[in-house]
C-alpha cells in the first residue's frame, strides 16, 4: 500500500477542485482499487501489496486460467469474497455517498471495483464496469437448455463442488467479474461513456489508469469539456488528462474535498 502519511494536498488545489465541484450539476466519479485500499482490500498494481505482484492474472483472471484450474480459481475468489464481506466502507466512500445524497441526481459513480462498498455506504447511483465479486454466473451462458434457465446462484448454494456444477447441464459456475480478454457489460460501458461525455467534473479516484476502456473515460470527459480531478497518492497513467491532481488517499482527501467545512 502506498504511504498513508503524505501531507494533506495543496490547499490551493483543493480549493480549486472544491469550487469546480460546487459549480457542477453533473459530477462523475471514476473509482479504482485505491478507493477501497483503506478498507483493507488489496489493489492490483501497487508494487508490494498489489494482487498482480503476487499472483498471475493469466492464471486467476482469464477464462483459460479458470478452465485450466477451476478449483484453484474458485478458491481464490472465495477468499477474496470473504475479504470483501469483512471490509467496511471507508471515509472516502462515506464522503462520496453523503455528497450525492445532499445533491440528488448530480453524482454518478462509475467503478472498476468488484466490491460493494460504494453501495454499502449508501451511494445512490453506481455503474459497475467490471462486475460483482459476490455474484456468480455460468461459464458458458448459452449451454443451459432448460427453461427457465438454471440459476447459477442457486446452484452455487446447493452444490458442494468447487466450482459448483449445474445438475442439469453440467455447466460450471464462475465469479461474476470481468476477466482479461472479456468485453465489459455493454449497458454499463455505454452509460459510463455517455456520463463521461456529459459531465462537468470527473473525479478520478484510486486507479492506475492501466486498464481500458475504463482508463479512457477521463480523456473522454476532458474532451467533452469537463474539469478532470485526480485523487491518488501516486502517479497514474492518466495524470496527463487531469486539470488538477490531488496527491493523497481516498479516505483522507475525499472528506476534505466534499465535506461541508471550507479551508480544511
Ligand atoms: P490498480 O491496482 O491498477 O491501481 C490502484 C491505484 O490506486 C494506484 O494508482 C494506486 O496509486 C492507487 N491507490 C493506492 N492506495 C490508494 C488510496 N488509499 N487512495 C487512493 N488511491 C490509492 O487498480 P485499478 O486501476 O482499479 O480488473 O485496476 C483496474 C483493473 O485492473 C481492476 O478493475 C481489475 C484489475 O485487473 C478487473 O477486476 C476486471
Amino acid at each position: 500500500m502506498p504511504t498513508l502519511d503524505l501531507p494533506a494536498p495543496d490547499p490551493a488545489r483543493l480549493a480549486e477542485a472544491r469550487e469546480a465541484i460546487a459549480a457542477a450539476r453533473r459530477v462523475v466519479v471514476l473509482t479504482g482499487a485505491g478507493m477501497s485500499a483503506e478498507s483493507g482490500i488489496a489493489t492490483f498494481r501497487d508494487a508490494l501489496t498489489g494482487l498482480w505482484s503476487r499472483f498471475n492474472p493469466e492464471e486467476l483472471a482469464s477464462v483459460e486460467g479458470f478452465c485450466a484450474a477451476p478449483e484453484r480459481v474458485w478458491d481464490w475468489y472465495a477468499e477474496r469474497r470473504e475479504g470483501v464481506r469483512r471490509a467496511q466502507p471507508n471515509a472516502g466512500h462515506e464522503a462520496l455517498a453523503a455528497w450525492a445524497r445532499a445533491h440528488p441526481g448530480c453524482m454518478c459513480v462509475v467503478t472498476q471495483n468488484v466490491d460493494d462498498l460504494h453501495q454499502r455506504a449508501g451511494q445512490p447511483d453506481v455503474v459497475r464496469l467490471h462486475g460483482d465479486i459476490l455474484a456468480v454466473q455460468w461459464l458458458d451462458e448459452s449451454a443451459c437448455r432448460k427453461r427457465p434457465r438454471c440459476d447459477p446462484a442457486q446452484a452455487a448454494e446447493a452444490s458442494p463442488g468447487r466450482p459448483p456444477r449445474c445438475a442439469h447441464c453440467g455447466n460450471l459456475a464462475r465469479p461474476g467479474v470481468v476477466w482479461f480478454g472479456e468485453a465489459l457489460p455493454t449497458d454499463a460501458l455505454d452509460r459510463a461513456q455517455r456520463l463521461a461525455d456529459e459531465c462537468e467534473v470527473m473525479l478520478v479516484v484510486g486507479t492506475s489508469g492501466a486498464v481500458w476502456p475504463a482508463a479512457g473515460l477521463a480523456g473522454r470527459a476532458r474532451r467533452g469539456g469537463a474539469r478532470v480531478v485526480i485523487v491518488n497518492p501516486d502517479e497514474s497513467e492518466i495524470d496527463g488528462q487531469a486539470h488538477l491532481v490531488l496527491r493523497g488517499t481516498a479516505a483522507r482527501v475525499l472528506p476534505r474535498l466534499l465535506g461541508a467545512a471550507v479551508g480544511v
